[in-house]
């Protein structure tokens, strides 16, 4: 932990040790949110930074981690000197684990992990640490654990995002955004039904084959597959439905002008329900605000420096949403280390 943080964590473990049902064990319950996107640069990181403020503005105990490894800067947005180890230390196993790394923040409540600032050049993560890392977030104590992630469909960043089944999507109403978005959903889809069934099975096989039919122009549709899978076995067939079912992501439209802007949420909702068999939550529509860009310079949350404005009453509703949305059940996921990826670029592209 660091020294700056000693004071503010204690206070945090005392805050936690009252809380009824709360302790700081494994088996707190939390809620942990990831946030990505298919394009980059569409306010992820703005986003994790002002629902920190809001989340903890209605008294909740918060951590924010930076997992954007390679483009690392959610520091800046809350206003946090670079010069803390974060999760690049661990990396290169410079720290023990993640809850060393917590620093406090300007408010109380809130808590931060950096990324990998001090040590670029990490974005190639080694299997075994990124299962490191998932284990570790999953042990640390808070109500919320918020977890800012690198744009696109990278497969690290997917197994990230499926930390949890309710993953943010933050897009803005450009097209390619929304197609990027849209491709984002799929890859993260298929990442978690493969990792569904065990390595060397019959079901990742049929997945693999299927995707590579469907790059050489076969027409089956996404939802075939449940019946190929249900071909296997009926159980599998449960199984694969179950993820479909659980599988509940939420979407932001951010930098938003218009009416017709609007209406792209629920858009991509009904192509992905649709096409993909997917239900997900609309959470959010955040205009497009000066304050926002300026409140970068301020190195603040605009959230934190406007409490009244526009943007922080859109923030503290989405936040509001999300506290009270439901969170599916989750179900077991196998390790995976070979690489979807390049092949769901391709599928996308077709
Ligand atoms: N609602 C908004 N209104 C105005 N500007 C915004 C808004 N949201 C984000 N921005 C601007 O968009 C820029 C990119 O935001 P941000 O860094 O959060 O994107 P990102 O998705 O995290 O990017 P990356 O994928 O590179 O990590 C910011 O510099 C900010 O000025
Ligand atoms: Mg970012």
């Amino acid at each position: 932990m660091n020294n700056n943080c000693n004071e503010k964590l204690c206070q945090l473990k005392i805050f936690i040790d009252f809380i009824p049902g709360l302790s700081y064990s494994r088996n707190t319950v939390k809620t942990i949110l990831t946030v990505g996107s298919g394009k980059g640069g569409v306010g992820k990181t703005i986003f994790v930074a002002n629902l920190g403020v809001s989340l903890a503005k209605l008294g909740k105990t918060v951590i924010l981690i930076d997992l954007d490894l390679g483009g690392s800067n959610l520091h800046t947005c809350l206003g946090v000197k670079n010069r803390f180890p974060g999760i690049g230390s661990l990396i290169y196993k410079k720290e023990p684990g993640v809850e060393s790394l917590l620093v406090s923040t300007d408010i109380k409540q809130l808590f931060f992990v950096p990324g990998d600032s001090l040590f670029p050049g990490t974005a190639n993560l080694n299997f075994f640490v990124k299962k490191k890392i998932i284990k570790e977030i999953g042990n640390l104590v808070a109500d919320y654990i918020v977890i800012d992630l690198s744009g696109g469909s990278y497969f690290n960043t997917i197994d990230f995002f499926l930390i949890t089944k309710s993953g943010m999507i933050i897009t803005t109403p450009e097209t390619t955004a929304i197609l990027n978005s849209y491709s984002f959903l799929k890859s993260a889809l298929y990442r978690l039904l493969y990792r569904s069934f065990p390595r060397g099975s019959a079901e990742r096989r049929a997945i693999y084959e299927f995707i590579s039919n469907r790059i050489e122009g076969s027409n089956s549709s996404f939802v075939d597959l449940i019946d190929i899978i249900s071909e296997i076995s009926v159980e599998s067939g449960e199984i694969f439905s179950q993820q479909l079912k659980s599988f509940f992501p939420r979407i932001v439209i951010n930098r938003g002008h218009s009416k017709r802007d609007i209406l792209l949420g629920s858009k991509l909702r009904e192509i992905s329900r649709k096409n993909l068999g997917i239900e997900m939550e609309y959470i959010g529509f955040i205009k497009e605000d000066p304050l926002v860009s300026g409140s970068i310079f301020q190195r603040k949350p605009a959230a934190l420096l406007y409490p009244d404005s526009d943007f922080a009453k859109t923030m503290d509703g989405i936040t509001r949403k999300l506290i009270q949305s439901p969170l599916p059940e989750s179900q077991r996921l196998y390790e995976a280390d070979e690489d979807l990826e390049t092949m769901l670029q391709e599928e996308n592209q077709g």
